[in-house]
C-alpha cells in the first residue's frame, strides 16, 4: 500500500518525525507482502505559488490556471497513492501558512471531488494549543475532497526535549494512530456516508445543477459522472446510504435548488 505524506512544515522538525514514527510502526505491523511505502511531498520544497484568486479553476477547470508549478503533480501524486497523510504544525492557531496555500491550491476539488476510496490520516503537533481547530479544520477538507478519514492525532512538543510524561502520551498517541490507518487501509468496504457527507452531496448537487452557466466546468463533472441524475443518492454506489439521510437530502435540496436558480437568475448563469 502506497502512502502518501503531505508535510505542511518548513522542516523536518515535530510533525516530521511524529509521522515518521508512525511509519515506523506500521512497517513493524504489516509485514511483507501487505506492506507500506511512505513518500514524503515536503512542501517547502515544492514549486506551489500562493492562488492569485482568479475563480478559473473554479468556472473553467483546473487546467485553466493561470500558475504552472506543481499543483497538478501533487494531485497526480494523490491520486497514485491508497492513503495520505495530512500533516501540518500549528502555527498561528491554525495550519501552517504552507499547508494553507496547498489547500487553497486545490480547492477546485471541494467543487469536484476525487478521492474516493482512498484513506486519510491526519496528524498535527502543537507547542501547547491549537491541535483541536486544526485536525477538524484537516477533516473537513479530506472529507470534502472525498477521503474517508481514518483518525486524527494531535501530539504536544512544549519543549525539546519533550517532558517524559508528555512524550510518553505521545507514544500512545501515534500507536492508536498507526492502528486506526492500517486497519482502515485495510478494510474491503467502505464506511456508510454519514448526515453530513449526504447533505453535502445534495447541497452541491442543488447548486452545480442549477449553475451551469456560473460554474460550467463543475456541471460538467457532475454531469459526466452521473451525480445529477435523480436516482443517484451518492458519489458513490458500494456504500449503503441511510433512507432517512436521503430524505432530509433530498427535501433540502428541493429548497436549495429553488435559491440556486433564483440567484443564477440574478447573476445572469
Ligand atoms: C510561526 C509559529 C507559530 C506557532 N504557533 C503556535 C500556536 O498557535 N499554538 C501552539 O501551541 N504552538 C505554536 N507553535 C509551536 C509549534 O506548533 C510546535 O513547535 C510544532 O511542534 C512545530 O512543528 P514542526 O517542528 O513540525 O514545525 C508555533 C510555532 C511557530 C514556528
Amino acid at each position: 500500500m502506497k502512502i502518501l505524506v503531505v508535510m505542511g512544515s518548513p522542516r523536518r522538525g515535530n510533525t516530521y518525525h511524529a509521522v515518521q514514527r508512525i511509519e515506523e510502526m506500521m512497517t513493524a505491523r504489516s509485514g511483507s507482502p501487505n506492506g507500506v511505502t511512505f513518500s514524503y511531498l515536503m512542501l517547502a520544497e515544492a514549486d506551489l505559488a500562493g492562488c492569485r484568486g482568479c475563480f478559473s479553476c473554479f468556472r473553467w477547470g483546473e487546467e485553466k490556471c493561470p500558475l504552472h508549478d506543481d499543483a497538478a503533480s501533487i494531485e497526480a501524486r494523490m491520486q497514485e497513492a491508497d492513503g495520505v497523510v495530512f500533516a501540518s504544525p500549528v502555527y498561528g492557531m491554525n495550519v501552517s501558512g504552507l499547508f494553507k496555500t496547498y489547500v487553497d491550491r486545490l480547492s477546485y476539488i471541494f467543487h469536484r471531488p476525487r478521492f474516493f476510496g482512498k484513506t486519510a490520516l491526519l496528524v498535527t503537533t502543537a507547542g501547547i494549543l491549537g491541535t483541536k481547530g486544526v485536525l477538524e479544520y484537516m477533516d473537513l477538507v479530506a472529507s470534502v475532497w472525498g477521503f474517508d478519514v481514518a483518525h486524527r492525532v494531535g501530539l504536544l512538543a512544549p519543549d525539546d526535549p519533550v517532558p517524559p510524561s508528555i512524550a510518553a502520551e505521545n507514544e500512545r498517541k501515534l500507536e492508536e494512530a498507526a492502528d486506526a490507518f492500517l486497519e482502515a487501509l485495510r478494510r474491503p468496504e467502505r464506511p456508510s456516508p454519514s448526515f453530513s457527507d449526504i447533505m453535502l452531496f445534495h447541497g452541491q448537487r442543488a447548486t452545480f445543477a442549477e449553475m451551469e452557466g456560473i460554474f460550467p466546468a463543475d456541471y460538467r463533472y457532475w454531469k459526466e459522472r452521473g451525480w445529477l441524475e435523480k436516482k443517484t443518492k451518492y458519489f458513490v454506489e458500494d456504500v449503503r446510504v441511510n433512507s432517512l439521510y436521503h430524505l432530509a437530502g433530498t427535501v433540502m435540496e428541493w429548497f436549495m435548488r429553488r435559491k440556486a436558480r433564483e440567484m443564477a437568475e440574478e447573476m445572469g448563469g
